[in-house]
């Protein structure tokens, strides 16, 4: 993998869509609590990408911003580990976007599933518009502001990833070529100290000529040891292991999040869009009616009809939710016909109400009191920032735009 990536940063964001409901805690953020301990993370709000489909109406972002890092705070999203911040208040990403937008072929971006595939599905709205078909764009400029070595994502989202590499490819073909490229090479080597350029040489020509991968990691971890040389000597060694220009925006590498398994109330995956999902913040009366109401095995009209769990909506949260013993159960009285409905959703309810008990305790505390939210998103913004103006002060410097 071609490095000089922060590899153990991840990055990852969110569209602002408002209170988040249980498939994203078992989809999505269960898979960010346990990378914050793994890695230095950068967890943001892209609520830039919301308008490139809602521009016509924000009347309610602002309360989805909040709602939404309430939420990530509430499952235990942890600001001590993790950086969590609001891609509006970094403008680092625009500029990045903009510059990125200068070397992005078009046919590059018409080509992006999602571009035709959201155009399909969201006909009633008008997306043949400038922003959307950049969206894929602003969405590298995130990564690459940061030079993340690993992105969280979605099967949906692993184009955007893939893209985010041709770009910062291009990029550092573009403005990381220099006439004398091979003499500075030699010469940062030479900074590393005699025995460190002896066996940076030795592992560049085991991989240059035998394509040994190992020895251009064991390369690569040397470089990211060397403590004396500058950014702009690494940036080099780190290409010159590979080719002939400096790499400047490393490639990503999307971690693939699988796909949530989390089967919302008709057995449709859980989303907005089925009208079928319990919020991480809806009243706890509410979620157990929204489950004992939830439908079942159509079959079984009365209590003494016999059903088939695996026709069932319930069974599938069962999964989810339940043991083997009280899997063994469900199989056996659904079948058999000795319980109702009701009887059997009653794990359930316990359990989902038991998961979200303390979630909700959690996000109390934030509701009441936002400043503590605020503070909590101005230092993630502060820090985020920080990371995002070195990258910038790089990119400018290499496409000759750090005149002033
Ligand atoms: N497009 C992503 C989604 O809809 C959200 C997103 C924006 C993102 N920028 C990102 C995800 C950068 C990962 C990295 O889910
Ligand atoms: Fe579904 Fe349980 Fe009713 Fe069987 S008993 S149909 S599994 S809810």
């Amino acid at each position: 993998m071609p490095s000089s990536s922060n590899n153990n940063r991840v990055l990852s964001g969110m569209r602002p869509t408002g209170a988040l409901h249980l498939g994203h805690y078992h989809g999505v953020l269960k898979n960010w609590l346990k990378l914050q301990h793994e890695y230095q993370c950068y967890f943001f709000v892209a609520d830039w990408h919301a308008l490139t489909t809602h521009y016509d109406d924000l009347s309610n972002l602002e309360n989805s911003v909040w709602d939404m890092v309430i939420d990530w705070l509430a499952v235990g999203v942890n600001p001590g580990a993790a950086t969590i911040f609001i891609q509006s208040q970094v403008p680092e990403h625009a500029e990045l976007h903009l510059l990125l937008s200068m070397i992005t072929p078009l046919s590059w971006l018409e080509r992006v599933p999602s571009y035709k595939d959201q155009q399909e599905k969201l006909k009633e709205r008008d997306l043949a518009n400038y922003g959307f078909l950049g969206y894929p764009v602003l969405q590298s400029a995130d990564i690459l502001a940061y030079k993340a070595g690993h992105v969280p994502v979605g099967e949906d989202q692993v184009a955007h990833v893939e893209l985010t590499r041709e770009i910062a490819r291009r990029f550092n073909y573009i403005y990381g070529r220099e006439v004398d490229f091979a003499e500075k090479a030699e010469a940062a080597m030479k900074k590393m100290g005699k025995k460190n350029a002896k066996l940076y040489k030795e592992l560049r020509n085991k991989f240059q000529e035998k394509g040994d991968e190992g020895a251009l990691s064991t390369a690569q971890a040397l470089l990211d040891s060397q403590q004396n040389i500058t950014v702009g000597d690494k940036e080099r060694l780190f290409g010159f292991l590979e080719g002939s220009s400096r790499i400047i925006l490393p490639e990503p590498e999307a971690l693939l999040t699988k796909a949530s398994k989390m089967p919302g109330l008709d057995g449709q995956k859980m989303s907005k869009s089925y009208n079928n999902t319990i919020a991480l913040r809806d009243n706890p009366d509410d979620i157990a009616k929204k489950l004992r109401t939830m439908p079942t095995d159509p079959a079984r009209v009365r209590k003494t009809d016999p059903g088939t769990p695996e026709k069932c909506p319930v069974w599938k949260l069962h999964q989810v939710y339940s043991d083997d013993k009280t899997l063994e159960w469900v199989q056996q009285s659904c079948t058999s016909a000795s319980i109702g409905c009701l009887d059997c959703k009653a794990p359930v309810i316990d359990a989902v109400l038991v998961e979200l008990a303390p979630i909700r305790e959690r996000a109390k505390e934030y509701e009441e009191d936002r400043s503590l939210v605020r503070n909590i998103i101005n230092e993630g913004n502060e820090k985020a920032r920080e990371v995002a103006k070195e990258t910038l002060a790089e990119v400018r410097q290499v496409m000759n735009l750090s005149y002033r």
